[in-house]
């Protein structure tokens, strides 16, 4: 079962996320050659970019995650997204879900979704196409409309970030509270027999 919701930018599946990617995936969310080197840079500097991230989990596994950047492009104001999808579990509509959550975030915020592609990815204009946005083959961009915020686009952006909430908690007990009493009791000092 997959589950969707926000992530912090210094989340370490993110990295581990990247890294599990091919060499081609690589090129088409960085656009060229990226070592692993490159990746880890990359992450690190997401905390500056103040990206929103939602992730989509299968259990503890991050399958998938878009990235939107806000940013300003002259007067105007749009969100600049990366996404990708584990090789494996492609072609079942996690790409299609992640970018509907990207665009509840476009909505409260009012941004519209800008994906810049490389020419031969197939499957970003056909997410686009799908969710009625704009594809421009020739620039290899597409570009979708920010959509009227909604009291339900404000709620599942809120039930997303609830779960960042929820799982940080749950990270919380686990490291503070379970994992000391499942340390083993220091050993007794074996008493010394007086002579
Ligand atoms: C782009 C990416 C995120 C898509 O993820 P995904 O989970 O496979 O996406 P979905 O399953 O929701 O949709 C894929 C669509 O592409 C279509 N598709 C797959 N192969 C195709 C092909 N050869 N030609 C045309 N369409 C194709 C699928 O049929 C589906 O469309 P449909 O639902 O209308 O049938 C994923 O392929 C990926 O991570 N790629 C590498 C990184 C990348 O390219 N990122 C984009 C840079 S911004």
């Amino acid at each position: 079962m997959f589950a969707y919701r926000s992530l912090s930018a210094d989340d370490p599946k993110i990295l581990e996320h990247f890294l599990a990617l091919t060499p081609e995936d690589r090129r088409c969310r960085f656009h060229g050659l990226t070592n692993d080197e490159r990746i880890i840079h990359y992450c690190a500097e997401m905390m500056r970019r103040e990206a929103h991230l939602v992730g989509c989990l299968e259990g503890e596994r991050l399958v998938g995650l878009i990235e939107i950047v806000p940013c300003n492009e002259g007067a105007e104001r749009r969100g600049e997204v990366g996404i990708t999808v584990a090789p494996d579990r492609r072609d079942r509509g996690i790409g299609h879900a992640l970018v509907q959550h990207a665009l509840d975030f476009a909505a409260n915020h009012g941004v519209p979704l800008v994906f810049g592609y490389l020419p031969d990815n197939v499957r970003i204009p056909r997410i686009v196409h799908d969710l009625g946005g704009k594809v421009n083959r020739l620039s290899a961009q597409a570009e979708l409309a920010a959509p009227t915020p909604t009291a339900f686009s404000l709620c599942l952006e809120a039930i997303d970030d609830l779960g960042l909430f929820a799982a940080d908690m749950l990270g919380f007990w686990r490291k503070a509270i379970l994992a000391p009493l499942a340390e083993p009791a220091p050993a007794k000092p074996t008493p010394t027999k007086a002579t």
